[in-house]
């Protein structure tokens, strides 16, 4: 971890934004985030520092975008911790940290899941699977503001974590489809690996609700997608098998969903051709936390570990 103490320049408006960009040259590396920011995120800061080299800048996002939350969900109670987010950029390099309150990302209002008259990002059909299916206008919520993003750094790249794979294939999905470049060329969207716990659980803002047991349970969520990855190389049905017998000896663990699907997310056929790059993806409740997390697979080859 870096120890250069430095303090990045806060924004909290578009004007304030765009005068703090426009005195800058070379690549710009946006890394959107909704605070609450651990070690995850700190390794995500440092990826962008890396890649802007000397002559970026590194812009780190802390929003909390209400438009991707549902009802019901954890919007009023989601952790807040601005000062220390702001110690954490400061220590991994990032320049200037983009703070905006609600009513200057969305002037009109944040729109409704269903708003007709406003123009929001309309996500395709892999929007209402998985995630999408137990968290209704979730990713609708997530590309609009990740497209107001886009357009007010203008980013030359953008990270984003594995952790939330269905996100990253969708953004992906919203730079290539409709077109988006940044302020020198393409708009390279980086995924960056899980940064894990010892014990395997993917950091994530959502484990400080955990208490002490039900930490001790979520790290079943991880071995269960490690039981799919060694047995990915007899394919995508003993894969899943192998996941389903470690997920039964967990305890505490509501499971949402546990499934196996091609890298870029569409369904797998039973039979596949070796070598076949596939992702092991699981959501569950743990003590009512509710938990994600996915590790890549390699089909129909035997296992060598993974990237995540
Ligand atoms: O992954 C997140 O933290 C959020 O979904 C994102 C990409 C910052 C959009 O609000």
């Amino acid at each position: 971890m870096s120890t250069a103490v430095h303090t990045p320049t806060v924004a909290a408006t578009r004007a304030e934004l765009a005068a703090v960009l426009e005195q800058r040259d070379g690549d710009v590396v946006l890394v959107p985030t909704m605070g609450a920011l651990h070690e995850g995120h700190a390794s995500l800061v440092r990826r962008a520092r890396e890649r802007a080299g000397t002559d970026g800048s590194v812009v780190v996002s802390i929003f909390v975008n209400p438009l991707q939350f549902g009802p019901g969900e954890d919007l009023d109670r989601y952790p807040r911790t601005f000062d220390a987010d702001l110690d954490v950029c400061g220590r991994e390099g990032a320049d200037v940290v983009f703070a905006p309150a609600v009513d200057e990302v969305y002037p009109d209002g944040v729109p409704t899941a269903d708003a007709t008259d406003r123009v929001t990002v309309d996500p395709g059909s892999l929007a209402s699977q998985l995630e999408g299916a137990i968290r209704p206008g979730h990713f609708r919520g997530v590309l609009t503001v990740v497209a107001k993003l886009f357009g007010l750094v203008r980013p030359d790249a953008a990270i984003f974590g594995e952790k939330d794979y269905q996100q990253l294939v969708l953004i992906r999905r919203l730079v290539a489809d409709l077109c988006y470049s940044g302020r020198r060329g393409p708009l390279e969207i980086i995924g960056a690996p899980t940064d894990r716990e010892s014990d395997g659980l993917a950091r994530s803002s959502r484990n400080r609700y955990l208490d002490d047991e039900e930490r001790f349970r979520a790290a079943a969520l991880s071995r269960v997608l490690y039981a799919a990855r060694t047995d990915a190389e007899y394919g995508p049905t003993a894969a899943l098998t192998a996941a389903r017998a470690e997920l039964r000896s967990a305890t505490g663990v509501d499971l949402d969903y546990l499934e196996i699907r091609a890298a870029d997310l569409s369904e797998l056929p039973a039979e596949v051709p070796p070598g076949t790059r596939a992702r092991a993806l699981i959501a569950a409740r743990v003590g009512g936390i509710r938990l994600i997390d996915n590790v890549a697979l390699t089909l129909g080859v035997p296992a060598t570990g993974g990237d995540n």
